[in-house]
């Protein structure tokens, strides 16, 4: 595919056109996610649960994330490859510079933290230096011990006050990104509208400029799966198939749909 950069990607929201993140750990599946269309791809601290088979992201090291982000990177074909700082990578700017940094020489194009408010300075800082940050808002699984487990964020009128108010603050920080997870399809809508920036959604409805899914959910692989999970392996043979379905699915804006979203 032709390379994929934040320009492309604004350029696609401008045009009320969707795109697609998938997230993906290794070369063979960067290189079969990128053939499949989808025009980013996030190597996710979700590799800590389905690589890894830990019950959280919370075990994840730069070490791991650099690795994969390497693999993955060799094999990306275009598609704008953003890697996952891991749990307490980035909690002083400085120690976000040198991981982030880590992350970029291994290929990436951009990093993505987890965090409102409180992360407003780091982004400053990373962006002025030349590190593209893509923010992440709603339900951050680093923080499931402090929210007391996987659960819908912004479902009360304070706490969906609170994401609107972070995701402007991080905007104007200078984040290029926001992923917005496992919030009510309302709120996202708002802050997509909101925003000037690309949002990516996952639980959070049809409402977002892109969606973004975990390879291995997608792909009906996993043991315990949300609501707005679809398994995209239903009706195809092939992997191959799957994510093409996917693919097609969001940008013709037939997933997600009212199931697969919280009120
Ligand atoms: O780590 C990950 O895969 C993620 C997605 C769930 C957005 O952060």
């Amino acid at each position: 595919m032709t390379k994929v950069t934040i320009s492309t990607l604004g350029k696609m929201k401008a045009a009320g056109e969707k795109f697609v993140c998938i997230t993906a750990y290794d070369a063979t599946f960067a290189s079969i996610i990128s053939e499949a269309g989808a025009e980013t791809i996030l190597v996710g601290d979700s590799l800590g649960m389905v690589l890894q088979g830990h019950d959280s992201t919370i075990p994840v090291t730069i070490d791991h994330m650099s690795y994969h982000t390497e693999c993955v990177c060799r094999a990306a074909n275009g598609a704008l490859v953003i890697a996952d700082m891991p749990f307490m990578t980035y909690s002083t700017p400085d120690q976000a510079m040198a991981n982030a940094t880590r992350l970029m020489q291994a290929g990436a194009q951009m990093v993505k933290m987890e965090g409102g408010t409180w992360l407003s300075g780091t982004i400053s800082k990373l962006v002025e230096r030349g590190i593209p940050v893509c923010a992440h808002l709603g339900l951050t699984p680093q923080s499931v011990n402090t929210f007391g487990g996987f659960k819908v964020q912004g479902r009360t009128p304070k706490e969906a006050k609170s994401i609107l108010a972070d995701a402007v603050e991080i905007k104007d920080a200078g984040a290029s990104l926001l992923v917005l997870e496992c919030i009510p399809a309302d709120l996202a809508s708002d802050i997509s509208r909101k925003l000037d920036i690309p949002v990516i959604g996952i639980g959070a409805g049809p409402g977002t400029d892109a969606q973004v899914l975990v390879m291995h959910d997608l792909l009906g692989l996993s043991r315990h799966t949300a609501r707005f999970v679809q398994n995209f392996m239903e009706g195809q043979s092939t992997i191959q198939g799957a994510l093409k379905a996917f693919v097609d699915a969001v940008k013709a804006g037939k997933y997600p749909t009212e199931e697969h979203s919280y009120r």
